[in-house]
């Protein structure tokens, strides 16, 4: 069989497709929306301004610098939902303590897993690979 021009492009189109479908295999970074609850999430927006926990927290890594980001806290294995909780029930030597009602302790968890759903705050997560493209660091 001779080589002919045509069977490289089939090569071509075959590669093409293998690569797209490669592409597709990996889900993209984007979690799931169901993971919180949107309007809920929305409300604890509300209570997470009108408590200004802005003013010393960063989300996204703005906001004070008198406590740390908390943009991921919910899914940090070390933390999680329960430090939300105690943390804003019992404060510390440089953080108050909050009496906020069951419902806006709730709302307030909810709009803290939805920033975490949302992405990655902390830039060190994240390495340029040889085709220089930006990926997580699944290592760490
Ligand atoms: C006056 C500044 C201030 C305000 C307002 C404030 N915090 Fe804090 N927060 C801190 C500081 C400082 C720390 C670190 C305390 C420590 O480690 O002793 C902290 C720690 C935390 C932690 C634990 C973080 C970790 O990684 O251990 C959580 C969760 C938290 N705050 C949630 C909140 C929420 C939610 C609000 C709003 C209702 C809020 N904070 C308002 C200052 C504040």
């Amino acid at each position: 069989m001779n080589f002919r021009p045509k069977h490289m492009f089939y090569i071509l189109c075959a590669l093409f497709l293998l690569y797209s479908f490669s592409i597709y295999i990996k889900p993209l970074s984007i979690k799931e929306e169901s993971k919180f609850n949107k309007e809920k999430a929305a409300d604890g927006r509300l209570v997470w301004q009108s408590y200004n926990c802005q003013s010393c927290h960063q989300l996204y890594s703005l906001g004070g610098y008198l406590g740390p980001d908390l943009t991921n806290i919910i899914s940090n294995p070390n933390k999680g939902e329960t430090i939300v909780r105690a943390m804003i029930k019992s404060g510390t030597k440089q953080m108050p303590a909050f009496s906020l009602t069951d419902t806006e302790m709730n709302s307030l968890i909810e709009f803290l897993k939805s920033t975490d759903a949302s992405g990655k705050a902390d830039p060190r997560e994240f390495y340029i690979n040889k085709f220089g493209m930006i990926e997580e660091n699944e290592s760490e």
